[in-house]
């Protein structure tokens, strides 16, 4: 699947976002190795914090369906630069994204780039910070 694709699948997912407070709608797309996608939108709420952006209602999904090896994932929205994820879905990223997971930011007007999880967010807070004597086996 071509990142133009895969942003194609996260325009249609955009379509669904529930956004009735910021009526910015996202759309994000979620490509397992084995070709399977994913899709996301935001779902806001009227307390504001619970709000779930796109992409993490994608990688969300697939988790929970028990996938865990992905290949790439695709956040499109109407912006005049490219949409790029916030700072706790790159926290989610730097959870499940190997190095090689293409992040592709995309807007509505055909424009994207693209990134990986340690260029969106180095030395990120990960696993390895909790081994050893850390870890409170119950
Ligand atoms: N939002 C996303 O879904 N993904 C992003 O990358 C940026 C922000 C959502 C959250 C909220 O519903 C709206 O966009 C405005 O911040």
């Amino acid at each position: 699947m071509t990142p133009k694709d895969l942003i194609a699948q996260a325009l249609e997912a955009r379509e669904m976002a529930y956004a009735p407070y910021s009526s910015f709608k996202v759309g994000a797309a979620l490509l397992t190795r084995d070709e399977k996608v994913y899709r996301g939108c935001n779902i806001e709420n009227a307390a504001f914090s619970p709000t779930n952006c796109a992409e993490r209602t994608a990688i969300f999904k697939a988790i929970s369906e028990g996938e865990r090896a992905f290949a790439a994932l695709a956040v499109v929205a109407d912006t005049t630069d490219v949409c790029r994820p916030c700072g706790v879905c790159r926290q989610v990223m730097a959870e499940f994204f190997s190095s090689d997971v293409l992040i592709i930011m995309a807007n509505q007007a055909g424009k994207w780039e693209t990134a990986t999880v340690e260029e969106l967010l180095p030395g990120a807070f990960g696993p390895a910070e909790l081994d050893g004597d850390r870890i409170q086996h119950a």
